[in-house]
């Protein structure tokens, strides 16, 4: 029997319909923009996020890179969550490939604002790093799965261009953003420059992510893609899945919000445990008043069929396709014991 994998959404299986498409995709070379299936999602992809051009990468963490890429310049500054994914899970690529200088903001479940915003930016002068790009990381990971509210994302665009800077929103989650708050994901992403989202996540797609924004900057972004070794030749037959993932596997992120929900009550009820409230599909569990290791816990979860990841007293718990309601209940069982 498979466990209960609730490390990631990263870990779900590609559906059926996905694998068929895969294999009857029509495909040529990419590189010379010949493969019709990826004009076909990058088309889609674009017309879902309401800008003009995206091209389709092999993972978001290249996509980000590639945004950074074609909105600035060496040395200038970018202004981010000190441990959104670019800043603390991307390898330092902004650093070592981009070349950009990061100004941490302050920030509370993964957001700032645009007072932060303003308070960071300094004005031209030659000791200062040129500031030029924002991101914007929606959902928040490390904020626990949470939801920019869309007049806070406006807010911090409206000063961002009143300053001169670009806005790039790391929408790895952007459809889960979009469910949850009810509205297109157009709307979410309405008042930034670029944004990236992944096919690969809790859509359900073995690989794949997006960029997006004017066509003038997918044009720089292609080059950037090119330079960093991700011109694709026949990758139609995964571009396939992505075209089922946003054709099919959008509306039902609605259930792995409800799943999280009552994975997030029923591990409330437990004594020592205490849940941040759930807006999409992760739960943010801190168990450190239980008394248990972290390596127990997760020993104890495996031995039960649950699989966790490791960290600290403050876990990550992930819904997703291939976790139904049943599979809720056996984890919140195996909790009730491995918490004991
Ligand atoms: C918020 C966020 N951005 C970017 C990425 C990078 O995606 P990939 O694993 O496809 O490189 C992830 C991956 O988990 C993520 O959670």
């Amino acid at each position: 029997m498979r466990p209960v994998d609730l490390r990631s959404d990263t870990v779900t299986q590609p559906t059926d319909a996905m694998r068929r498409a895969m294999a009857a995709a029509e495909v040529g070379d990419d590189v010379y923009g010949e493969d019709p299936t990826i004009n076909s999602l990058e088309e889609l992809a674009a017309e879902r996020v309401g800008m003009e051009a995206a091209v389709f990468v092999p993972s978001g963490t290249m996509g980000n890179c590639m945004a950074i890429m074609a909105h600035c310049e060496r040395g200038d500054e970018i202004f981010l969550d000190p441990r959104c994914h670019i800043m603390s899970s991307e390898a330092g690529g902004p650093a070592v490939i981009a070349s950009v200088w990061p100004n941490a903001l302050p920030v509370t479940n993964g957001q700032f604002t645009a007072a932060d915003l303003a308070a960071a930016i300094r004005g031209p002068n030659v000791h200062n790093p040129r500031p030029r790009l924002v991101c914007i990381e929606n959902t928040s990971n490390n904020g626990g799965g949470s939801v920019w509210p869309l007049e806070r994302i406006a807010e911090v665009s409206r000063l961002a261009h009143e300053r001169g800077l670009v806005v790039h929103m790391d929408g790895a989650r952007l459809f889960n953003a979009a469910v949850a708050l009810g509205v297109p994901a157009a709307q979410v992403c309405a008042s930034v420059d670029s944004v990236m989202f992944c096919v690969s996540k809790g859509l359900g797609a073995p690989v794949g992510s997006l960029l997006c924004g004017s066509r003038a900057f997918i044009d720089r972004a292609r080059r950037a893609r090119k330079m960093l070794g991700g011109g694709m030749r026949q990758a139609g037959v995964i571009a396939a899945a992505g075209i089922v993932a946003l054709e099919s596997m959008v509306d039902r992120l609605a259930e792995d919000h409800a799943n999280a929900q009552r994975l997030g009550a029923g591990l409330a009820d437990l004594r020592g445990v205490r849940i941040q409230p759930v807006e999409t599909n992760f739960v943010m569990v801190d168990y450190a008043d239980t008394g248990v290791a972290p390596k127990d816990l997760v020993g104890r979860m495996r031995e039960r069929g649950v699989l966790c990841s490791a960290g600290g007293t403050r876990m990550r718990l992930v819904t997703h396709k291939d976790v139904d309601q049943a599979g809720i209940e056996q984890a919140l069982t195996a909790f009730a014991a491995a918490l004991t």
